[in-house]
C-alpha cells in the first residue's frame, strides 16, 4: 500500500506557485489577488477563510477579507459582490459557504461574475466543465484530479466508484473523472442514498472516492484488493488515545482498507490540504488573463 501525501504533494504545488507569482512580480506585472466574503461568525468557516488568507501569504497572493455581520441581509450582500465584481484590482473572490439561512446561496453564486469565481461554483463554469471547455475547477475534484495524476495512477479504462452526489464534489468529481481527459477517461458510477447494493458495486471499484460525510462509512469488505481509494471525508471524533480528546476521521475505515488498497489517502493530510492549494491555482489562472500594469 503507498500513501497518497496529499500534504508533501499541496506543498510541491506551492512552491511552484510562489515561484510563478514571484516571476509575474519580477516582471512588473500585477501580482494576483484574492478576495473573500465571510458572512457570519461560523466557526469552521472563520478557520477556512483564515487558512486561505494564511495559504496566499505564503505563496505572495495578495488576500483581502471582507467580513459581513451574520445579519447581513441579501441584497447588501449581493451589493458587496457586484461591488467586487467591478473592482479590477481583483483577480477572483469566493463566498465563502455556509451563508446565514435568510440568504439564499444559489442567488449569491449566480452573481458572481463567472471570470472572477475561482471557486467554480458558478452554473457558466459548471457548464463548462462538464462541455470540457476552459473552466475554473471546483476546489476539492481538482485536488483530487492532481492527487491521481502526480501519484501517477492510471484511471483510463478504469471502474470509478464515487460516493456521495453533492454539488461541490460528488457530481463534479464524477464528470471529471468521466472526461476525455487524463486523468479521465474512466467508467464511473455514482451511488447515493437510493442506491441498490451498494457493497457490490463499491467492490467493482478500480477507483473508490468517498465523499458521503459519513464518518468510517467504508469498510474493509466492501474495497478491491489493490483499489485506489480517494477519502473525502472529514469527521472530528472523540478519542481518548489524543491529547486533545478528539481526532480526525473519514469516510474510509482507514485500518482496514488500508490492507487491500494499493494507494490511499490518509486524513487529516489526503485530500483537505489540495482543496486550498486549488483555489490558490484558480486566483493565479484569474490572475494571468489580467492586462499588464
Ligand atoms: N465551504 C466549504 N467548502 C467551501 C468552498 O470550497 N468554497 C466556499 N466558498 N465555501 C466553502
Amino acid at each position: 500500500m503507498k500513501l497518497i501525501d496529499g500534504k508533501q504533494i499541496a506543498a510541491d504545488i506551492k512552491e511552484e506557485i510562489k515561484a510563478e507569482v514571484a516571476a509575474m512580480i519580477d516582471n512588473d506585472l500585477p501580482g494576483p489577488h484574492l478576495a473573500a466574503i465571510l458572512v457570519g461568525e461560523d466557526l469552521a468557516s472563520q478557520t477556512y477563510v483564515r487558512n486561505k488568507e494564511k495559504a496566499c501569504a505564503q505563496v505572495g497572493i495578495l488576500s483581502s477579507i471582507y467580513r459581513l455581520s451574520a445579519k447581513t441581509s441579501e441584497s447588501e450582500l449581493l451589493e458587496l459582490v457586484d461591488f467586487i465584481n467591478k473592482d479590477d484590482e481583483i483577480d477572483g473572490f469566493i463566498v465563502q459557504l455556509p451563508l446565514p439561512d435568510h440568504i439564499n446561496p444559489d442567488r449569491v453564486i449566480q452573481r458572481i461574475s463567472p471570470e472572477k469565481d475561482v471557486d467554480g461554483f458558478h452554473p457558466l463554469n459548471i457548464g463548462k466543465m462538464v462541455t470540457g471547455l476552459p473552466a475554473y475547477l471546483p476546489a476539492t475534484p481538482f485536488g483530487i484530479m492532481q492527487l491521481l495524476e502526480r501519484s501517477g495512477i492510471e484511471t483510463e479504462g478504469k471502474n470509478c466508484v464515487v460516493l456521495g452526489r453533492s454539488n461541490i464534489v460528488g457530481t463534479p468529481v464524477s464528470i471529471l473523472m468521466s472526461r476525455k481527459a487524463n486523468p479521465g477517461n474512466a467508467t464511473v458510477t455514482i451511488c447515493h442514498s437510493k442506491t441498490k447494493d451498494l457493497k457490490a458495486v463499491c467492490q467493482n471499484a478500480d477507483i473508490l472516492i468517498a465523499a458521503i460525510g459519513r464518518p468510517e462509512f467504508v469498510t474493509g469488505d466492501m474495497v478491491k484488493k489493490d483499489a485506489v481509494v480517494i477519502d473525502v471525508g472529514i469527521h472530528r471524533v472523540k478519542s481518548d488515545k489524543t491529547k486533545s480528546g478528539y481526532k480526525l476521521i473519514g469516510d474510509v475505515k482507514f485500518d482496514e482498507v488500508s490492507k487491500k488498497a494499493s494507494f490511499i489517502t490518509p486524513v487529516p493530510g489526503g485530500v483537505g490540504p489540495m482543496t486550498i492549494v486549488s483555489l490558490l491555482l484558480n486566483t493565479l489562472k484569474a490572475a494571468k488573463k489580467k492586462a499588464p500594469k
